[in-house]
């Protein structure tokens, strides 16, 4: 008899293939995120969740199955996921690091580019036809090359996309937890205050997971310190910055501008972002390839199949279940 699994919704094909090789499943074919009731009647009765960071898998959802072996995330984040609650329940929680850091530093320069040279911006502008000859004043944006990279989390994202500064001979600043080797050698990165690496930074981009300590890592407080030339861009987790003020300074022009492919209230977009022709707004594309979203389906696939296979799943964040 094959475990039996529950999707939360379809992923790349190579992914459906594997889980359905391995796992009884079922699976939401509907192009939309579930109900919390929905998920907990999907889950009812099997013995694997596949979910995603659209899901909020909390105490409610993990105890109403009693017989759940396993909670496996198609993401890397995964503050969707009451992860306490399972660890209690002894439920292993697996997650997709590694498959797309370097997929999300691309949309990260994607977002730094973009704000820094105002393309979207231009773009809007040639579409409404407003593009009537080159101007020596015309859509004037900020240089990159050569200036000061600020990294707020040296993970693997922010490790990646700090990497990806040496080509625009870049100074880099970063805050973490702990020093990052690879960064202070590899690329010469400074570890810094927070405080130091926003009054020095030209762009400012966020690569921390959203915890109790990082919600409103960047307020007002924080905005007011950044210079007023300043970008600040976030592809980790919108509730890290303080939505609102973000509106404010960019209204302002407190700071020059922003890229966001993560909101405060996701899918919601705080409607002071719409009206500003400052802020680049994508839909959390961070790691949205198509080889990266294969990597992430097989990823999660095999992480919830180890756990059946009595071995330890690749990327685990409670470890201490298996002991
Ligand atoms: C995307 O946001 C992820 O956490 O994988
Ligand atoms: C995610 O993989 C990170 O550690 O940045």
């Amino acid at each position: 008899m094959k475990p039996k699994l529950f999707l939360t919704r379809e992923l790349p094909e190579e992914g459906m293939k594997k889980l359905s090789g391995y796992f009884d499943m079922e699976y939401n074919s509907e192009d939309r995120v579930l109900s919390k009731q929905e998920i907990i009647a999907g889950i009812s009765g099997k013995d694997a969740l596949l979910c995603l960071l659209t899901d909020t898998i909390d105490r409610e959802v993990i105890e109403s199955n009693p017989n759940l072996k396993v909670i496996s995330n198609y993401a890397v984040g995964y503050n969707n996921i009451d992860v306490k609650a399972a660890t209690e329940l002894g439920i292993p929680v697996c997650n997709t690091p590694g498959v797309l850091t370097e997929t999300t530093a691309d949309l990260a320069w994607a977002l730094i580019m973009a704000a820094a040279r105002r393309i979207t911006e231009g773009d809007r502008f040639v579409r409404a036809g407003k593009f009537k000859g080159w101007g020596p004043l015309m859509l004037l944006g900020g240089d990159v090359f050569g200036k000061t990279l600020g990294i707020v989390g040296m993970g693997r994202i922010g490790l990646a996309t700090a990497r990806r500064a040496k080509g625009f001979g870049m100074r880099i600043l970063y805050t973490n937890r702990s020093v990052s080797r690879e960064a202070e050698e590899e690329l010469r990165a400074k570890k810094v205050e927070l405080s130091e690496l926003l009054s020095e930074a030209d762009i400012v981009s966020i690569h921390v997971p959203l915890t109790e300590e990082t919600r409103h890592l960047i307020g007002e407080k924080e905005l007011a310190a950044m210079k007023p030339s300043a970008i600040l861009v976030n592809t980790a987790r919108g509730p890290v910055v303080d939505e609102s003020a973000l509106v404010e300074a960019l209204r302002s022009n407190r700071i020059r501008a922003a890229g966001l492919d993560v909101y405060e209230n996701e899918p919601e977009v705080h409607p002071g972002l719409f009206e500003l022709e400052n802020v680049v707004l994508l839909p959390h594309l961070g790691s949205a390839t198509i080889e990266t979203r294969t990597k992430m389906a097989l990823m999660a696939a095999e992480n919830a199949i180890a756990v059946f296979e009595r071995k330890t799943p690749a990327a685990i964040v409670n470890p201490e279940v298996l002991s």
